[in-house]
C-alpha cells in the first residue's frame, strides 16, 4: 500500500467502514467524520450509491476516502473514477490487485490464513485486511500470523467494537482497525449528523487512550 495512505490510516488507527444507501447522505456523513476528528472513510460497494457517495466525499478535499468491498476490476475503475484514494477488498483477488496497480492506486486485500497472506505477498503487497476478524480467530490469530510474516501489517475488520478494540490495537502488527460501529448505517440514513459525530468522537477518544 502506498506509504502516504498507509501512514494516514496508521496515524488515525481507525477506518470507518461505511454503507451509504443514498449519496445525499454522503456530505453529512463526511462532516460528522471530519468534525468528530476522524477524516477517513471506507465507502463500501454494497449499495448503488457507493460511487456517487465517494465522489461527494472526495470532492470536499478534507478527508481520505477509500472504496471498500471492491470485488471486481469494474468496481476498481468506478472507485478510481469517483476519486477514491485507496481500495479495500474482502478477499485477495489477482484481477482486482492488478487493475488497481494499473491505476496506481493502493489496495488492501483481505487475508486471514497463512496461505492467503502468502498470496498477498506474492502479489507484492505487505498490508492486508484481516476480515472477518472476529470469526477468523481475532487478535490471537493475527499475533500467530505475525510471527512468521514479520513484515506484514494487518487491518482487522469485522466484529470489532469498543469492547475489543484494545485487543487489536495492542498488536504491533496492526496498522489500523476497521469497523462500522461509529458510523451506523441507520443513523447515517436518518441524517443524524450530530449523533454520528458523537460516536466518531468517542471512537477517536477511545483509540487515543489505547495507543500503546
Ligand atoms: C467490513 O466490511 O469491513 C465489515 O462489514 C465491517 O464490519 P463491522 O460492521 O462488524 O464493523
Amino acid at each position: 500500500m502506498a506509504d502516504n495512505v498507509l501512514t494516514q490510516l496508521s496515524s488515525s488507527r481507525l477506518v470507518p467502514v461505511v454503507v451509504l444507501d443514498d449519496a445525499a447522505d454522503a456530505h453529512g456523513l463526511a462532516s460528522a467524520l471530519v468534525d468528530g476528528g476522524l477524516p477517513v472513510a471506507e465507502v463500501t460497494f454494497r449499495t448503488d450509491a457507493a460511487a456517487d457517495s465517494i465522489r461527494v466525499m472526495a470532492d470536499r478535499g478534507d478527508l481520505l476516502v477509500g472504496a471498500g468491498t471492491v470485488i471486481t476490476p469494474a468496481q476498481v475503475d468506478q472507485a478510481v473514477a469517483a476519486g477514491a484514494r485507496y481500495l479495500v477488498s474482502p478477499g485477495t483477488s489477482r484481477a482486482v490487485v492488478e487493475r488497481a496497480r494499473e491505476h496506481g492506486i493502493p489496495v488492501l486485500p483481505g487475508a486471514v490464513t497463512a496461505t492467503e497472506v502468502q498470496a498477498a505477498l506474492e502479489l507484492g503487497l505487505d498490508t492486508v485486511k484481516f476480515f472477518p476478524a472476529g470469526s477468523s480467530g481475532g487478535a490471537a490469530a493475527i499475533a500467530a500470523l505475525a510471527a512468521p510474516f514479520t513484515g506484514v501489517r494487518f487491518v482487522p475488520t469485522g466484529g470489532v467494537g469498543p469492547a475489543n478494540l484494545h485487543e487489536y490495537l495492542a498488536l504491533p502488527s496492526v496498522a489500523a482497525v476497521g469497523g462500522s460501529w461509529m458510523v451506523p448505517r441507520d443513523r447515517v440514513r436518518a441524517g443524524d449528523v450530530d449523533g454520528v459525530r458523537a460516536l466518531v468522537a468517542d471512537a477517536v477518544a477511545l483509540a487515543a487512550r489505547l495507543r500503546p
